[in-house]
């Protein structure tokens, strides 16, 4: 499949301070393979969630998706992952179209697409470090896969699974339960969650929306930090233009399931933004604009 190991995302995070030999099995990925989206088309009934969207999202990049809600956003991420299939139209990952996977292809391209949603998608009442054991689940399978759900990790799993909370900061949280953090903590521990999935292409469905600016802003730097030093795709739904603005190397313009912009941060102009919500959105409040500028 597209998206196959050949490098050492930890060793990328960390700048190469620990051994690939004690994190091994797991934390060796691929750099991500280029998507391509060719004309995919989803619909719902008579709605056209997706309408023929074109476009090349490329290794490491950070792509922002926005648009009115509605305007398939989250249709779109959810066909990347195939967690639902399109109507018409192909979406590649590398060579791979990824309509043609089923069985085990299909779980393997799963588990290689790391998701980030709004509300975290945490077990709440389990310690952090449970919750970051969980995203190892995809990568094991066979016996590790059944000892695994009886909550008997190897030990190699642990170490992997502490690097990642070391990774986002949160290494003195391990044994907490999770609901006593904050909701900027917690996204993070989705963040090492994922990372220990060892995924190839993080996409995040509004993944800061829930957060103050501050907290927002300390979960997008740690993202792109991770991201960026691995190598990481990631595409995102991000509510707010000035989140987009701040972070993303391309923003993707959706409306009515079209892409009606594709370009740089710095062409999204006044009109742009008109052109894709009807409207010119406003404008985060100074001071929170003042804590995403400090970001850059
Ligand atoms: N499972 C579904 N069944 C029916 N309609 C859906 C479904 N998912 C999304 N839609 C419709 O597709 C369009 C795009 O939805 P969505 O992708 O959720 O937009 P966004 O994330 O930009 O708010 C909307 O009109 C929505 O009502
Ligand atoms: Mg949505």
């Amino acid at each position: 499949m597209a998206c196959r190991a050949s490098r050492n995302l930890h060793g990328a995070v960390t700048g190469g301070q620990h051994a690939l030999a004690t994190v091994a099995p797991v934390m060796t990925t691929s750099v991500s393979p280029v998507i391509t989206l060719d004309r995919a088309t989803r619909m719902f009934g008579a709605t056209r969630a997706l309408d023929a969207v074109s476009a090349t999202v490329h290794p490491g990049q950070f792509v922002a998706i926005i648009g009115r809600s509605g305007a398939g956003k989250t249709t779109l991420l959810r066909c990347l992952s195939r967690a639902t299939s399109l109507s018409a139209g192909a979406i590649r990952f590398g060579d791979t179209d990824v309509a043609g996977l089923g069985g085990r292809t299909l779980r393997e391209h799963r588990a290689c697409v790391g998701m980030i949603y709004q509300q975290f998608n945490l077990v709440r009442r389990l310690r952090v470090i449970d919750n970051v054991l969980i995203g190892r689940l995809a990568r094991l399978s066979g016996w590790a896969r059944w000892a695994a759900l009886a909550r008997r990790f190897d030990a190699i799993d642990v170490e992997a699974a502490l690097r990642c909370l070391d990774h986002v900061g949160l290494l003195e949280r391990v044994w907490q339960r999770t609901d006593t953090l904050s909701g900027g903590e917690q996204q993070r521990v989705a963040i090492a969650k994922i990372l220990a999935q060892d995924p190839r292409v993080i996409l995040g469905d509004e993944p800061v929306a829930s957060l103050d600016v501050l907290n927002g802003r300390l979960v997008m730097d740690t993202l792109c930090r991770i991201a960026r030093a691995a190598g990481l795709t990631v595409v995102a739904t991000l509510h707010h233009v000035d989140y987009a603005r701040a972070y993303a190397d391309r923003i993707f313009g959706l409306r009515a399931g079209r892409i009606v912009f594709n370009g740089a941060p710095s062409e999204l102009d006044d009109a742009r933004l008109f052109e894709i919500f009807g409207e010119v959105p406003q404008s985060l409040p100074v001071a929170d604009v003042d804590v995403l500028a400090r970001t850059a």
